[in-house]
């Protein structure tokens, strides 16, 4: 049975072997975009966990650098888990990380760059006396992890934020610090959420509500709202939630106490986890990087000698016209690995048809597509109700307005495709939602791996087309709604639809609608992703 698809992506990052999870600490300095990331140096499966380090100037391609931290002292080492960087004012950095002690307790160590003139970052101190924090009381030794980028507030302190749980309550605590090495509780949490558990990777910042302009980890003020984030452990799923911070009580309010953390919007309702922001000076702009795990099984990781791949680094945007949610989109420097680009226009995609796009290569895309429903002034007139439709619901079955979408790594005889698509339902009242979906039912016909259909509703307002934005690598589609309103990451292991089997499809499964489709779609080359040639330096 072939596995060649199983092979590695082209342009997603991935350490050269052996397994990843979180990333960590990303940060900017002297030329070079820096990201750490989880990894075992030993295996294709968790354990071991050490700080991998790779270096990029655009995002895309990257250089692998010599591992970062290690487990050495007993304050680690079981593992140097997750932790974030904060850039202090002069440019001086702190790197704060959860160390798994000797015993097995969850602590938080510091660790800094021994030649901050480097810009390579290449060595790392470990402060002497960590660790700095240890699990407050009533605080489980095993559940206070992955310390936040600090920001400063109004009293010139730092805030380092914390998940933990108490009982099944997720919660985020706040520590004070001026030095980075001693730290006081806020004796209140910033915010918590019954039923929700253990809070992990909490990420929190500012985002501008009034123009695309990403915001430094530390303002505050007018125009501004805070989004915080926690990976939800029990779930694996990051759930963000949009806010008001009052700095001077460091508690956080959310906007809509309906889309809680935990409870509302996720960051991407595929495959996507322990996610984290930071601030890139050079564009000014917040910039979100989240891991992609795989859903083969453990033996198919050993026998590929690698497990994981990050996904393409998002912008994230305050997205003004629902005021409800943030829009993430691929970062511009994407496109540079553009080649080619055919484009489709107005082409009709009538009830119950599938047209093949004739694209040549269809392994590496970045694809725009827009779609129209033909007499959409009907629309609300049309007698179906299907009000029995939520959210995730296969693309085979055939409802009166959808699905319509695009089928990516799909073979011709469709024994193997991935279908992303819309799916209008109307209710009893009436009331038009639209469902965004990515149907990974008939993806792989591996038979171990996850098949699972994912789907979210997505707003669709007056005067909108539908939108896709779709990354396709090989085994890895990233799918954007609605300029990024809503994203969903498939980790798909086609058997059949790889290489120039692969082919790409506009469908309509719909019975009552035709629709339209207009798209623009680029071959994109692969990325240069290597060690770094320290010989020369
Ligand atoms: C999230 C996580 C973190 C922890 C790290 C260990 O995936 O469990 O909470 O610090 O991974 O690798």
């Amino acid at each position: 049975e072939s596995m060649l698809a199983w092979e590695r992506t082209a342009y997603h990052f991935q350490p050269p072997k052996n397994w990843m999870n979180d990333p960590d600490g990303p940060l900017f300095h002297k030329g070079w975009y820096h990201l750490f990331y989880q990894y075992n140096p030993d295996s294709a499966t968790w354990g071991n966990i050490t700080w991998g380090h790779t270096v990029s100037t655009d995002l895309i391609h990257w250089l692998y650098l010599p591992l970062a931290l290690i487990p050495s002292e007993w304050f680690d080492w079981n593992g140097c888990w997750t932790g974030s960087a904060t850039i202090l004012p002069g440019r001086d950095i702190k790197m704060l990380y959860t160390g798994d002690t000797v015993d097995a307790v969850q602590v938080q160590n510091l660790a800094y760059p021994s030649n901050l003139s480097d810009p390579l970052l290449l060595n790392w101190t470990k402060y002497e006396n960590n660790p700095v924090l240890v699990p407050p009381e009533g605080i489980g030794l095993t559940d206070f992890r992955d310390p936040s980028t600090a920001f400063l507030g109004p009293d010139s302190e730092w805030r380092v934020v914390i998940g933990s749980v108490i009982n099944t309550t997720g919660i985020a605590l706040v520590f004070h610090t001026t030095n980075f090495t001693s730290y006081d509780l806020v004796d209140h949490v910033l915010h918590s959420v019954e039923g929700t558990g253990m809070w992990e990777c909490i990420d929190f910042y500012p985002i501008s509500t009034n123009s695309s302009v990403g915001l430094d980890t530390s303002v505050v003020g007018p125009n501004v709202k805070h989004v915080l984030k926690a990976s939800i452990d029990d779930l694996k799923l990051d759930y963000y939630a949009i806010g008001t911070y009052d700095p001077d009580n460091d508690t956080w309010t959310p906007d809509n106490a309906a889309l809680d953390v935990g409870i509302g919007l996720r960051y991407d309702y595929g495959w996507w986890y322990a996610s984290k922001t930071f601030y890139d000076p050079v564009k000014e702009r917040r910039i979100l990087f989240g891991w992609i795990n795989e859903t083969d099984t453990e033996k198919d990781d050993f026998a590929k000698g690698w497990a994981s791949v990050q996904a393409i680094p998002r912008v994230v945007l305050y997205d003004n016209k629902t005021g409800a949610n943030v829009l993430e989109q691929p970062v511009e420097e994407i496109e540079s690995l553009r080649l080619n680009s055919t484009t489709f226009e107005d082409i009709l995609v009538e009830a119950g048809s599938a047209i093949q796009l004739d694209i040549g290569n269809a392994t590496q895309l970045d694809i725009i597509a827009e779609f129209e429903i033909q007499g959409t002034d009907s629309l609300k007139a049309m007698a179906f109700t299907e009000s029995n439709i939520s959210e995730c619901i296969d693309a085979e079955t055939k409802t009166s307005y959808g699905p319509f979408g695009v089928a990516v790594l799909a073979d011709e005889s469709f024994s193997e495709l991935t279908p992303i698509y819309f799916r209008v339902v109307k209710d009893d009242d009436g009331n038009l939602t639209t469902y965004f979906c990515a149907d990974e039912s008939r993806s792989s016909l591996a038979p171990e791996v996850l098949h699972t259909v994912y789907g979210t509703d997505v707003p669709v307002l007056d005067g909108e087309k539908f939108a896709l934005r779709i990354l396709v690598d090989h085994s890895i589609v990233e799918s954007f709604a609605q300029g990024g309103r809503r994203v969903i990451t498939s980790r798909v292991y086609p058997t059949q639809a790889i290489y120039g089997a692969a082919k790409l499809f506009v469908f309509n499964n719909a019975t009552g609608i035709n629709v339209t489709a207009t798209l623009k779609i680029w071959e994109l080359e692969s990325a240069f992703i290597r060690p770094y040639p320290l010989n020369h330096i």
